[in-house]
């Protein structure tokens, strides 16, 4: 696949998401078969927020895989001093087999991708989320035993889980339609991408204010939390104007009667989420979760060069 990085699921063909998909699954149906896929190499991986998932995901992931992953935050690196992002990632680049980064701009991702010479993987910005919609689609799949077609109805706010999903939806044929508040819809270059990049697969992009409409006939109901890390100042302004939009046990039944929940996590139960709705016999949030191992290891495999 010639692709240095993992920065947007727009950079990919669908072609090539598929390839991910597939060998996502190998890995998991066999995962011993991979242990030495990347013997030796590092992963370097640079959080300017907080994380559980995506961390642990892939320091474990690494690590099965033959490597060892390297903990790295801006708290205790010279740029947390004013090094610049270029220099980081030239000088990373030397000791390092790839680099994961989580940040807030997205521009701070896009920046070490262009100066370091080992692939770069996008491990979410204030923009978008690609390893997570990728195992979302990945977990869909699983679950349904096909893409095309299917409805996925989002709902909340209009952030970069919902730019990265509204991608992956295009790229697979999956049918998206996100319902968020006035003041909240994602941004309409993510958007226009999308629907741009729908035309290859037949998927259509919509976003709607209501949240009935949008579930209705869906075959997943997706949500994420309505402050996003670095919004935590926003959180009372952000709680009254998702008033309605919660995922409960009510919206949820607008969905077909075989449906099922997901979430990136983490999650706040009572705000954008019933508990009862985690809980739910067709959550598979916690897959989606599990999943996020084996997706990010074929990510890692086909970008760091293993087999
Ligand atoms: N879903 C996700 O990326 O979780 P973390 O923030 O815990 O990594
Ligand atoms: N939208 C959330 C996703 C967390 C995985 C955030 O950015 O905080």
């Amino acid at each position: 696949m010639p692709h240095k990085d993992f920065i947007a699921l727009h950079d990919f063909s669908p072609a090539e998401i598929q390839e991910l998909l597939d060998l996502s699954a190998k890995i998991k149906r066999d995962r011993a078969a991979f242990r030495t896929a990347l013997a030796g190499k590092t992963l370097g991986m640079y959080f300017e927020k907080a994380s559980t998932r995506t961390r642990i995901s892939f320091e474990v992931g690494i690590f099965e895989l033959g490597g060892v992953g390297l903990y790295l935050s801006p708290k205790d690196l010279q740029v947390g001093r004013g090094e610049t992002i270029a220099d980081t990632a030239r000088v990373l680049s030397r000791y390092l087999g790839g680099l994961m980064a989580r940040t807030f701009g997205h521009d701070i991702v896009t920046e070490l991708a262009r100066f370091a010479t080992i692939p770069v993987i996008n491990g979410l910005t204030d923009y978008n989320h690609p390893c997570q919609a990728l195992t979302d689609y990945f977990t869909l799949l699983e679950k349904k035993k096909r893409l095309k077609g299917l409805k996925l109805a989002y709902v909340g706010d209009g952030n970069n889980m919902c730019h990265s999903l509204a991608s992956g939806a295009a790229k697979t044929g999956v049918h998206f339609v996100a319902a968020c508040p006035e003041g909240y819809f994602p941004r309409p270059e993510a958007i226009a991408l999308a629907r741009e990049d729908a035309r290859q697969t037949g998927a259509t992009i919509e976003v709607v204010s209501n949240p009935v409409a949008a579930v209705t006939g869906a075959d997943a109901v997706y949500t994420d939390v309505w402050a996003s890390m670095g919004q935590e100042a926003e959180h009372a302004k952000r709680v009254k104007a998702f008033q309605g939009y919660q995922v409960n046990l009510e919206l949820f039944g607008k969905a077909k009667n075989d449906a099922i929940f997901m979430h990136c996590l983490p999650a706040h139960h009572g705000e954008e989420v019933a508990a009862e709705v985690c809980e739910h016999p067709r959550s598979v949030i916690f897959d989606e979760a599990e999943n996020r191992l084996h997706c990010q290891k074929a990510v890692m495999v086909t970008l760091m060069g293993g087999k």
